[in-house]
């Protein structure tokens, strides 16, 4: 249907009925998101007035910075949906989390159940300075733990621009990719757009996720995709559908 148009597509016209995102922060005061009730009503509407129909919400999951138990995350999730009812049930809100692999995430897989977004697919991101010493370790005690391993914006992770190896290992080693819907704007600089065309145009990208946080995000869902392949996007966009519940 993008070929139609003349000049290039708005990112929320991506965002069609049936949309289910599995990356956000919707949740107050828990991570870096929402900060307050009122944040998450507004993200909330704001993601239903955009057309997502359903969204797993994936608080952060760090040591020593956001140190989210299950229970913490199951049990906000219970209270933002007392709060706000309409809201919680117009966009199907679901939780799951957003871990950090690092020394301590290997504890954390080999001692509890984590949070997913389905019965198996957990939703994981590095640290956008270095990549975890033990990485494919990381990713092969996972994957032997029976989980299915998603990893957040492969795209924002500027020590791999020059190193495109690597996405072809991690890839290997069982990774599914999720791309943010605003690195397709441009929104973290060319870099990170060049990366998602890359990405996207080799047929690396499983899904995609609008990882908003607050409104700059939300606003950013006015601007022009820039990316070449956008078939690729659009397919991205229709795998989530697995999530539906
Ligand atoms: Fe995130």
């Amino acid at each position: 249907m993008f070929s139609l148009f003349k000049s290039k597509p708005l990112l929320k016209d991506f965002v069609q009925d049936g949309f289910v995102d599995i990356h956000s922060h919707a949740l107050c005061g828990i991570d870096d998101g929402a900060k307050t009730i009122s944040d998450t009503k507004n993200i909330l509407d704001a993601m239903s007035n955009l057309g997502f129909t359903e969204a797993i919400t994936t608080p952060h999951t760090i040591f020593m910075v956001w140190e989210n138990t299950k229970e913490d995350i199951l049990s906000k999730h219970e209270e933002v949906r007392s709060l706000l009812p309409l809201e919680t049930e117009r966009l199907n809100l679901r939780v799951a989390s957003e871990y950090l692999i690092d020394d301590s995430f290997l504890k954390r897989i080999e001692s509890e159940e984590l949070l997913t977004l389905n019965n198996k697919h957990v939703l994981v991101e590095m640290s956008y300075i270095n990549p975890p010493i033990q990485l494919m370790e990381i990713l092969f005690v996972l994957k032997s733990n029976g989980y299915d391993i998603v990893l957040a914006h492969p795209e924002r992770y500027n020590f791999y621009h020059d190193n495109k190896e690597m996405y072809k290992k991690l890839k290997k080693a069982g990774c599914l990719f999720q791309i943010n819907l605003l690195s397709t704007t441009g929104y973290y600089g060319k870099h990170v757009l060049d990366a998602a065309n890359y990405l996207l145009s080799n047929g690396m990208i499983d899904f995609a996720g609008s990882d908003i946080h607050h409104q700059k995000h939300i606003d950013a869902f006015q601007n022009k995709v820039l990316i070449k392949d956008v078939n690729s996007l659009q397919q991205a966009i229709k795998n989530n559908i697995q999530f539906k519940q």
